[in-house]
Formats: structure tokens, C-alpha cells, sequence
């Protein structure tokens, strides 16, 4: 039963939710929540419903809810400076000590931090500073991006357009001209089912050096990608495919952005997925982890290589045309400073290693054998759960039977544990804070197999 109360009431003639069947919300044919407050890996809704949230949001409260460390780091800035800008060498000491302490963490190529709001116009910004890039080194054609089907870069104009997920296009006129989507590193959705891993790495690359030999390497200025599938259906790539993929852009003197706004700052139990897989990016893009979503903030990091070209640009054009008011916004960079403080004293990194390892195998034992479960993988504190009709032929289930959907409506309603039907297929997602614990694992486990049953037998 549906409430009706004014806040329910205010929520449906007022609130334009993102994401959202908007017309069934307005109707009041779909649930809503409202959320109260929140500690640990747990969620409290106006109803005193406590939820075990092991999707961290939208995979970003890293740390967990409630640290006070944070809330307190965030209202010491807002007395003593809520805002000012960064334009024109401006800067506040949260800003500035931010930057260095993520340079401090990032691989060592890289040489400065651009601050945004979010990884949409984190994205944004590095696709501009991309196409300056080539401006400046005399090579105006050299501008298409590469992105993979089922890569989620975000959802504005250019960054919905490098997201290769159907539901962010569809009636959008996405996506524009300069995007061009290759093949997703998905070897269990791989087409022919009798290659091997190595042979699947090979068709994937094949696609790539296909598409630039179509499009001349001459016209493609960046090739992005999640150093992990996230959105798309958290799949890590099969081995050997970075390496490989890495080698062809370097053939063609294409940059390398490498979107960290899901594993940047611990979730696979390294500093960065970059580290993880041995990327060389010219570009890191973060967001979400970089202050465990306590206040708006993303970042595009910026190599050595690149930067001295934007230096060279300014020398030849004056000040770079980029800015946002929000730019480094101090109340972002204190919450920054304070969450990375705290990753390293509670050795978070090394806990998402541990404990999402423990996830996987438990996950693992609980349904690695259930007749409709096709595939179960992860990487540190990322797990999926993919369902299928049958396993021996891998044939998926009909879109329409939201079978994906109602697992995780059942693990709410049965459990009241959160998991993400991620938005593409049948797969359910965890993406839980990196403080779960090994007992919370087991709940989140047990939980799952429970709905799964319930809802396939
Ligand atoms: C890999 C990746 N890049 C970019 C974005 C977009 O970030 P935002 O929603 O903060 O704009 C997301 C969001 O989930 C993401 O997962």
C-alpha cells in the first residue's frame, strides 16, 4: 500500500527524478522512499526500514555512512570559506592540498588535477581538453572518440553519447557523430561461444584495428574505457585484453582516458584500476570515491604528456576557455581531503581487496550451481550475478520478464538488502561500501540466494 502524505504528495506533483519511469511516479503506481539517515553499510528510510545497502548508493559511499570525520571536515569549510572560485590561479588550502595528495596516489605519469562536480562533466571536460589537444599539435581531424558498447561515461550531450548502453540514446539523438562504439570486453556475451578467452581478446582487437583502419587513425584522437565494465554489467575484461588494446592505440598515437569514477581510490583493492590492469592513461577521470559522495566533486587527471601541450596552448592563446563556478568547490575539497585521510587510516583499500574477495567466493558457493545462474564474477569490491534461461546453450531471458529486476525487488522486500538490476541484461550488482564486513558478506550472500529461489526456483 501506497502512503499518502504530503511529502508523498510533493514528491509526485513536484520532483523530476532522475532515472525514473516518470509517468508511473507521477501517477503513484510506483513506490517511493524517502531516505532519513544512514551509518555503516545501512540506510534508514522515514519508516524506520533499515536497509543493508551493498550497492554504496550508486557505487560511491565508499567509506560508509555516517563518518563523522567527514560531516565535520565539511562544516569547519562552510564557516570558516563556503565557496570561492579557481578561476585565474585562485585556489583555497583544501583545493590546493586535495590536488597533491592525488597526485600522490595516482600513477606517476600524471601531472595535474582539473576539479569538476561529477564524472558526466569530468567526462565533458576531458573530451574538450582532447580535442584542444590535437588543435594545438596541428591535427583538427584527429578528433572521433572510441568508446565500447555497454561503456557508461555519463549521461550528458558527448558523455550519454560515449555511454554504449541503448536506454541513455533511445529518443535522445545519441549519439553524435564523434563517438564511435566498438566491441565490449564481454567474453560470457561473446557471439561465437566456442572461442577461448585469448581468441575472444583477439577478435576484440581485431574490431579495433578494423574500425581505425575504416575510420583513419588519422580522425581518432581517444580511445575510453572503464578500467572495469561497470554500468554495462560489471565485467572485468578477460586477461591479457588491456595490454592488448593498449598497444594498438599506441600504434596509432590515440590517447588513452581511462574513466576511474567507479574504481578510482580503492574498489578493486588498489589505489586505482589503472594499477589493477597496468594501465598507461593519458587521462584519469574520477569522481564518485573521491570524496565517498559526502559532497559533489569529480576530477580529470591529466598526464605529463598531455599537460604540456595545454601549456603550450595557453602560451600560443591565453587562458584556457574551461571553467565551471563549481571548479574545486572547497566544501567539495574539504570532504575530499577528509575521506582520503580516512581511506588510509581504516586501510580501506586493503579491505575492499579482502573482503570483496570473500564476496566473490561466497557468492560463489551459494549459487554457482543454481540452474539459472550463468555467471558470477568481480573484482575486488564489484560482484555480478548474471541470470540465464538455461546454461548449457546460454540463452538469456526475454528482456520483458525483468527477471533481473525481480530479484533485487525480492532481495528488498524479503531481506532488505540492496542490489542494483543493472540496467542491460539480467545481472544483479554489488557494489558495497569497502567497510562491509565478513558477517554483513554473508548476510548480503545468504539474502541473495534466498530471492534468487524465490524468484527462479
Ligand atoms: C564509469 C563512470 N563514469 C562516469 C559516470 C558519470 O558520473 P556522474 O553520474 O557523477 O555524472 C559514472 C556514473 O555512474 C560512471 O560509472
Amino acid at each position: 500500500m501506497l502512503r499518502n502524505d504530503q511529502l508523498d504528495q510533493w514528491d509526485r506533483e513536484n520532483f523530476f527524478h532522475p532515472s525514473t519511469h516518470l509517468a508511473q511516479h507521477a501517477r503513484g503506481e510506483s513506490p517511493n522512499r524517502v531516505i532519513k539517515t544512514a551509518s555503516g553499510v545501512h540506510i534508514e528510510d522515514r519508516d524506520g526500514n533499515r536497509l543493508l545497502d551493498a550497492f554504496a548508493g550508486l557505487y560511491c559511499v565508499n567509506v560508509g555512512y555516517g563518518r563523522q570525520e567527514i560531516a565535520e571536515a565539511i562544516a569547519a569549510q562552510a564557516k570558516e570559506l563556503a565557496y570561492y572560485h579557481s578561476y585565474v590561479g585562485h585556489g583555497t588550502e583544501a583545493s590546493i592540498t586535495l590536488s597533491k595528495m592525488i597526485l600522490d596516489r595516482a600513477p606517476a605519469n600524471m601531472s595535474k588535477v582539473y576539479f569538476g562536480l561529477g564524472g558526466s562533466d569530468a567526462n565533458e571536460t576531458n573530451v574538450k581538453l582532447i580535442w584542444y589537444y590535437n588543435n594545438i599539435l596541428g591535427r583538427p581531424e584527429k578528433k572521433k572518440i572510441i568508446s565500447r558498447w555497454r561503456g557508461y561515461h555519463g549521461s550528458g550531450l558527448v558523455t550519454g553519447s560515449l555511454t554504449g548502453l541503448e536506454l541513455f540514446h533511445k529518443k535522445f539523438d545519441l549519439p553524435l557523430a564523434q563517438v564511435l562504439h566498438t566491441e565490449a570486453p564481454y567474453y560470457f556475451r561473446r557471439d561465437n561461444l566456442d572461442q577461448t578467452e585469448e581468441q575472444f581478446v583477439a577478435h576484440c582487437v581485431a574490431e579495433l584495428e578494423a574500425m581505425i583502419e575504416r575510420e583513419g587513425a588519422d580522425t581518432i584522437a581517444a580511445f575510453i574505457g572503464e578500467p572495469i565494465l561497470g554500468t554495462g554489467g560489471i565485467v572485468p575484461p578477460p586477461a591479457g585484453y588491456w595490454p592488448a588494446i593498449q598497444a594498438v592505440l599506441k600504434k596509432h598515437d590515440i590517447l588513452l582516458v581511462a574513466d576511474e569514477v567507479v574504481t578510482g581510490f580503492g574498489r578493486l583493492g588498489t589505489m586505482f584500476g589503472s594499477d589493477h590492469y597496468g594501465l598507461e592513461a593519458d587521462i584519469i577521470t574520477i569522481a564518485k570515491g573521491l570524496t565517498s559522495a559526502y559532497a559533489p566533486l569529480s576530477g580529470s587527471i591529466v598526464s605529463d604528456k598531455v599537460w604540456k601541450v595545454l601549456e603550450q596552448g595557453t602560451d600560443e592563446n591565453g587562458p584556457i576557455g574551461h571553467g565551471w563556478t563549481y571548479s574545486a568547490h572547497p566544501i567539495g575539497a574539504a570532504a575530499g581531503v577528509a575521506n582520503l585521510k580516512l581511506i588510509d587510516e581504516l586501510n580501506l583499500v586493503e579491505n575492499a581487496g579482502s573482503t570483496g574477495a570473500y564476496l566473490q567466493k561466497s557468492m560463489q558457493e551459494a549459487l554457482g550451481d543454481h540452474a539459472h545462474v550463468g555467471d558470477i564474477r568481480g573484482e575486488g569490491m564489484l560482484c555480478a550475478v548474471e541470470f540465464v534461461k538455461d546454461r548449457d546453450s546460454r540463452t538469456f531471458f526475454d528482456a520483458a520478464d525483468k527477471i533481473g529486476p525481480q530479484v533485487s525487488a525480492t532481495l528488498l522486500s524479503q531481506d532488505s538488502v540492496i542490489a542494483r538490476a543493472m540496467p542491460q541484461g539480467d545481472i544483479l550488482g554489488f557494489a558495497p561500501p569497502f567497510c562491509l564486513s565478513r558477517e554483513e558478506v554473508d548476510t548480503v550472500v545468504a539474502a541473495t540466494k534466498r530471492a534468487v529461489t524465490t524468484v527462479l526456483g
